[in-house]
């Protein structure tokens, strides 16, 4: 099969990859730079399993600048754009998705787009009215940005939404899915083939739910921490039970990530017109959370206080969300951040990676001595064995040293 992919990122990359063991695959972007990196072996973000991939397996895998001719002659187009949140529309931005839908279909209409990026609820059924394509498939994205690759090969389940009635389409999805098993390493992969507006629920209320998880155990440590209680004592007690089970339960600054915080705000923006407490309450959580974090902080360095000595700098270590983390799109850490710099503290911040010397008017160091003798306290969204030395000024919710 021909298959060329949109977007080399989490999602586009880790799946031509997976696609590139059996079929031709073109992977494509608007960045040079992205697809140079993929033509000489490397991945554009740390993931040792895809890099491995790129250099040792034998793939029928060519990355190209999005321009090129590649949809012409594909049998499947795999739409893996960004859909990043809109804050004024209150929806998921969906221009890259329809930029790459509207070029297949003047190009080549018989390709079957599958639609790989997280849109709203309903978005696939409306796009392929609005631009008169019918060819149009959605199969929502379960991969973690830190184990992008092993993800996909071993993947939870396949969701593969198909419009109802159409026998030909359904074919071509059943085809898709062989294709996702062929590559895949884990037997017996559930594979679910549901109506479109519900494989994209599926994918938001996975996503929602996740999020949920995060905060309540946040929200319970806010009150333990309120309450001078211990908060292990407390997670460990309620995770004995199988029903809430021993996992995803370490408290943190709040959920954050690419995907989290968009795929619950998207969620909610569905839910208009329709009666609902929860969903409301999982995305103000998160907000009261950060509110609630930064007012400990600046409580642990002495503002508001009269026997405050100053100037009282406050470290911050890292702006990723988690220790292997290579990027910080909406880390809880940034809202933090932007909440003490709203207060006008002092922060200083370390960054090894971070290629400017100033993050929103806070300096930035690269220097671990530096930073280190400079900050009066260190935040930490998650520990590193790199604190150790200064854990007595360190302030983390991190309990299990772990994600
Ligand atoms: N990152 C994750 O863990 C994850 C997991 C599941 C689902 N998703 C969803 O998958 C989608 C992609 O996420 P990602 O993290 O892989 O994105 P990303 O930001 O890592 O990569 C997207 C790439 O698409 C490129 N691009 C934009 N417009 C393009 C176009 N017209 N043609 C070709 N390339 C184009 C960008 O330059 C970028 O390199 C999003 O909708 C996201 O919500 C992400």
């Amino acid at each position: 099969m021909k298959i060329t992919v949109a977007g080399i990122g989490y999602v586009g990359l880790a799946n031509a990859i997976l696609l590139a063991q059996h079929n031709d695959v073109t992977i494509l972007d608007l960045l040079q730079e992205r697809v140079d990196t993929v033509n000489s072996g490397r991945s554009p973000f740390m993931d040792n399993e895809i890099e491995e991939y790129l250099a040792d397996k034998k793939l029928n895998l060519t990355a190209e600048v999005s321009e090129s001719d590649a949809y012409r002659d594909a049998d499947y187009v795999l739409v893996a754009t960004p859909t990043d949140y809109d804050p004024d529309k209150n929806y998921f931005d969906t221009h890259c998705v329809e930029e790459v839908i509207q070029r297949v279909t003047e190009v080549n209409p018989n390709a079957v787009i599958v639609i790989k990026s997280t849109v709203p609820v309903g978005y696939t059924a409306s796009v392929r009215e609005r631009l008169g394509n019918n060819n149009i498939l959605f199969s929502p994205e379960f991969l973690r940005e830190g184990s992008a690759l092993y993800d996909i090969l071993y993947p939870s389940r396949i969701i593969m939404g198909v419009p109802l009635n159409d026998r030909q389409l359904a074919d071509a999805a059943q085809r898709f899915v062989f294709l996702l098993k062929q590559g895949a390493l884990k037997e017996d992969i559930p594979v679910l083939l549901t109506a479109l507006d519900e494989a994209e629920a599926v994918k938001l209320f996975s996503n929602t739910y996740l999020a949920l998880r995060v905060a309540f155990f946040n929200e319970l440590d806010t009150y333990a921490e309120i309450r001078g209680m211990d908060t292990k004592q407390i997670i460990e007690g309620i995770c004995c039970d199988p029903r809430i089970g021993d996992y995803y339960n370490n408290p943190s600054f709040g959920y954050g990530g690419y995907c989290l915080p968009k795929d619950t705000k998207q969620l909610l923006a569905n839910y208009r017109n329709v009666p609902n407490n929860i969903i409301k309450a999982i995305v103000e959580a998160n907000s009261t959370r950060k509110d609630f974090i930064t007012q400990r902080i600046l409580e642990k360095a002495g503002y508001g206080s009269e026997s405050r000595e100053c100037p009282c700098v406050i470290g911050v270590y890292r702006l990723t969300m988690k220790k292997n983390s290579d990027n910080f799109r909406q880390s809880s850490m940034l809202g933090v951040l932007k909440r003490l710099t709203d207060k006008g503290a002092e922060v200083v911040i370390y960054e090894p990676n971070f290629p400017e010397e100033s993050y929103m008017g806070n300096k930035v160091l690269s220097d671990w001595e530096t930073f280190k003798s400079m900050s009066s306290v260190i935040i930490a969204n998650r520990y590193s064995p790199e604190l150790e030395p200064v854990m007595d000024k360190v302030y983390t919710r991190d309990i299990y040293f772990r994600d």
